[in-house]
């Protein structure tokens, strides 16, 4: 496309400012700019912009308490078969696991990707990573396999990340079993539906939310790597959750026991507004409602013994089949916005530092791909065991609080330790 078909388009799809700012910048910073314009999908502006109209509206009156699969009440006749059925698919090589670490870990205050940071466990301090490379290690020397395992990184923190790895020669896993591949971004846009061109002349994007793992996988090739390799089943976790067990066999066997295409691991909230996606029912489908659009009617609602309606959550423990990952990379899963304060650059090319949001940022949610399934299998899973997340700088979800229980973990587990 040549600059003034660019500059047709950007009128076409209501983008005077930058046009302005085109027509007043150097050739150089010019050329930069409409390369940069030719990147963007701007087809996709118009559905940003739409969204940033639409609200999340949610009628508790239609929800629903999910149904989980409670492992301490299962026989041991059941939980045998189910981890079987599990442990079969991993023993014939038709599982992989990706770890999510395009975040950018704001809360934690640590600058650099989640993944680097370095907590310090017993015995000895570890880096997020290398507990995940421990966690699924441990899974091949019991299975006699090696799980293929993929990280999902961002423009932002790819280059940091692989070099990290390689730096640390992949914490003894086998270099050839690890890939990495990007996900995607989506510009910001201001509340009237302008793209944002910061203090060097660039379009502001941002990371397009964890929900951007399926078409990712789809657009970087890894989808096909996968089918190649006869793999089945994938698990997609977080990378801040240092009690993450990806090789999750007893999820496994349910997810095929049950049929089901997706499954996942819940925890039940500690209290009420815990900062955690509420899973529930809609219209007989599992839905995960996020803590930032929670409904405060939904955050009060008690069963008649007075306890929490809502309480079983979405720790981001999930599984898939290939088949679905195939299925959802065609879809398009719906925008999450968030309204905060970005600097932009105004039609004379000066900076202004706004007072108030002014603009939006966008993401997908990776349980948005939840609705196209009509059934989702949920295994009940425990604090203590499941999840130890590191979100927050201190308080609740911190290093501190993950610390301890992963410490107790490996504690009472410790005839499990590599
Ligand atoms: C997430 C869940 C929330 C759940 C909580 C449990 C989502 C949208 N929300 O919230 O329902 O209760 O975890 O811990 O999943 N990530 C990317 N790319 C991005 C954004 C995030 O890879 O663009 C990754 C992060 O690196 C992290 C994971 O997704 O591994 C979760 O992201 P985060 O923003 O920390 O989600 P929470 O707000 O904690």
């Amino acid at each position: 496309m040549e600059e003034n078909e660019v500059i047709e388009e950007l009128r076409k799809y209501n983008q005077p400012r930058l046009i302005d700012i085109l027509n007043k910048v150097d050739n150089e910073k010019r050329k930069e700019l409409v390369n940069e314009v030719k990147e963007i999908n701007l087809k996709e502006l118009e559905r940003l912009y739409e969204n940033i109209k639409e609200t999340a509206d949610v009628d508790v009156g239609e929800l629903k308490p999910v149904k989980s699969v409670n492992p301490d009440k299962l026989s041991k006749e059941e939980y045998d078969e189910y981890e079987n059925l599990g442990a079969d698919v991993i023993k014939n090589n038709k599982f992989a696991v990706v770890i999510m670490a395009g975040g950018e870990g704001t809360r934690l205050g640590f600058n650099g990707p989640k993944g680097t940071f370095k907590v310090n466990v017993e015995p000895e301090p570890k880096y997020l990573f290398e507990i995940m490379a421990d966690s699924i290690a441990r899974a091949n020397k019991k299975y006699g396999v090696t799980i293929p395992w993929y990280i999902m990184t961002s423009n932002k923190n790819n280059e940091q990340i692989v070099n990290f790895m390689e730096e640390h020669n992949y914490f003894g896993y086998p270099k050839e079993y690890v890939g990495f591949f990007k996900q995607g971004e989506l510009p910001l846009i201001t509340e009237d539906g302008q793209l944002i061109v910061d203090e060097n002349y660039n379009i502001r994007k941002a990371a397009d939310g964890n929900g951007s793992v399926f078409k990712s996988m789809h657009e970087r090739g890894v989808l096909d790597e996968m089918k190649e390799k006869g793999i089945e089943w994938v698990y997609i976790g977080q990378i801040d959750n240092i009690l993450l067990k990806m090789v999750d066999t007893l999820l496994l066997g349910v997810a095929i026991k049950e049929g089901s295409e997706i499954a996942t691991r819940s925890v039940f909230k500690d209290f009420p507004r815990e900062r955690m996606g509420t899973l529930c029912l809609k219209n007989g489908k599992v839905k995960v409602i996020e803590y930032s659009e929670i409904p405060e009617d939904m955050i009060e609602a008690k069963n008649e013994n007075g306890e929490m309606l809502f309480g079983e959550s979405n720790i981001t423990c999930n599984l898939f089949s290939l088949k679905a990952i195939d299925k959802i990379s065609q879809e398009n899963l719906p925008y999450h916005k968030a309204h905060k304060k970005y600097s932009y650059m105004d039609e004379n090319c000066k900076i202004v530092e706004p007072e108030e949001p002014n603009a939006y940022k966008f993401e997908y949610f990776i349980f948005d791909s939840f609705e196209f399934f009509n059934q989702i299998s949920i295994v009940r899973g425990k604090r203590e065991e499941d999840f130890a997340p590191i979100k927050n700088k201190e308080g609740v979800q911190s290093p501190e609080t993950a610390i301890k229980l992963y410490n107790d973990y490996w504690r009472r587990h410790a005839d499990e330790r590599m």
